[in-house]
């Protein structure tokens, strides 16, 4: 039976969006439902809402294209008043009958309490993060490594020539996945991460051990997340903070902090790169390309066959099904074994 279905976006964007957009879209249109696209998150759920028509011509083109065709906030409904009472009454005004949402623990704690409501939700596993529960997969996570791993093959060359010891700050709120596995990917030769502390003690000794073993560059991957002890990064509070109550990380400066006071400890001349939204930004490489599409297809399914309040998730390399509760109720963080399979290479 054609259904009225509609695709929202919200979070941070990340490579592989519109992939897993096409993915639902290409296979609700083939069962001759209405497709409707919310624009820019949960923003377009609230008063009057802010609804686009999907049909095959918009969803051509954009496998390959970073962002999100529909934009992207992080609006929260449940910070505003009513904001919850306003989606739910759009998505009976709009006579959906479905509602998938694309994004990370923000995006999907609001489908999760729609859920509860008995709203006819249905949710996709996407941060570049790749913190949420459960799933081993979530869009934006390998385009972002590769864009770690590019970048720290290119700070190798200039570090080896000038002989410097190089501080990349990536992202990451409070986990490590991407600083850990860009790392691995990358050779750094420390990595740090707010799963498991280090002081500026131990940076400032490793490097000299590194020093006294002959190495004359380095390369130290930090995740803008990290609180380090001695180490003086602007105030968290003092930081503008979005609807969800996140304070702007990559203002609190920890790798040109980290940075400095490692030339002033060490005398080793040492740089700062901050890769910032680059990570998240151009074409998703071809695993997010093709997981997003494995998993939007199968939130198409779940629609069809009226599993709300669940999405798909990637386990033991399949594609799976969880409650969105269950996803977001606690987040993944690196394990010890990666962090210290990483630590052979220091
Ligand atoms: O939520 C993912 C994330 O990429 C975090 O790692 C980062 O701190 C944040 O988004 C930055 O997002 P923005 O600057 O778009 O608010």
């Amino acid at each position: 039976m054609a259904q009225r279905i509609a695709i929202l976006t919200g979070g941070g964007d990340a490579p592989g969006l519109n992939a897993a957009i096409r993915a639902i879209g290409r296979r609700s249109l083939a069962a001759g439902d209405s497709l409707f696209g919310i624009r820019n998150g949960w923003a377009g759920m609230i008063g009057e809402g802010d609804v686009m028509h999907l049909d095959r011509s918009k969803l051509s083109g954009i496998l390959q294209l970073g962002g999100t065709m529909l934009g992207s906030s992080r609006v929260n409904p449940m910070k505003l008043e009513h904001g919850i009472d306003e989606v739910m009454r759009n998505i009976e005004r709009l006579h959906l009958d479905a509602l998938v949402a694309i994004g990370g623990d923000d995006t999907l704690s609001v489908a999760a309490r729609l859920a509860e409501q008995r709203a006819r939700v249905v949710g996709v596993p996407k941060t570049m993060d790749n913190d949420l529960s459960i799933t081993e997969y979530c869009i934006g996570f390998d385009s972002a490594v590769s864009v770690v791993t590019e970048a720290l093959d290119r700070l190798h060359t200039t570090a080896t020539s000038h002989h410097r010891v190089m501080v990349c700050e990536v992202m990451g709120r409070d986990t490590g996945w991407v600083a850990v596995m860009g790392g691995l990917a990358g050779g750094a030769d420390m990595i740090i991460i707010p799963e498991f502390s280090v002081t500026v003690d131990e940076v400032v000794g490793h490097l000299e051990v590194r020093t006294r073993a002959g190495s004359d560059f380095s390369i130290i991957v930090v995740a803008e997340g990290v609180e380090m002890e001695g180490l003086q990064s602007k105030d968290a509070a003092e930081g503008a903070r979005d609807a969800f109550g996140h304070v702007q990380l990559s203002r609190r400066g920890v790798g040109e902090n980290l940075a400095r006071i490692i030339e002033e400890r060490t005398g080793h001349e040492t740089r700062a790169t901050v890769l910032g939204h680059v990570q998240r930004g151009g074409s998703p490489t071809a695993y997010d390309r093709i997981w997003a599409t494995r998993v939007g297809a199968k939130a198409y399914e779940l629609v069809v066959e009226g599993l709300f309040g669940e999405m798909p998730v990637v386990t033991n390399g399949t594609v799976d099904v969880a409650s969105i509760a269950d996803v977001v109720a606690e987040q993944r963080r690196v394990p010890r074994e990666l962090y210290e399979l990483a630590q052979i290479f220091y």
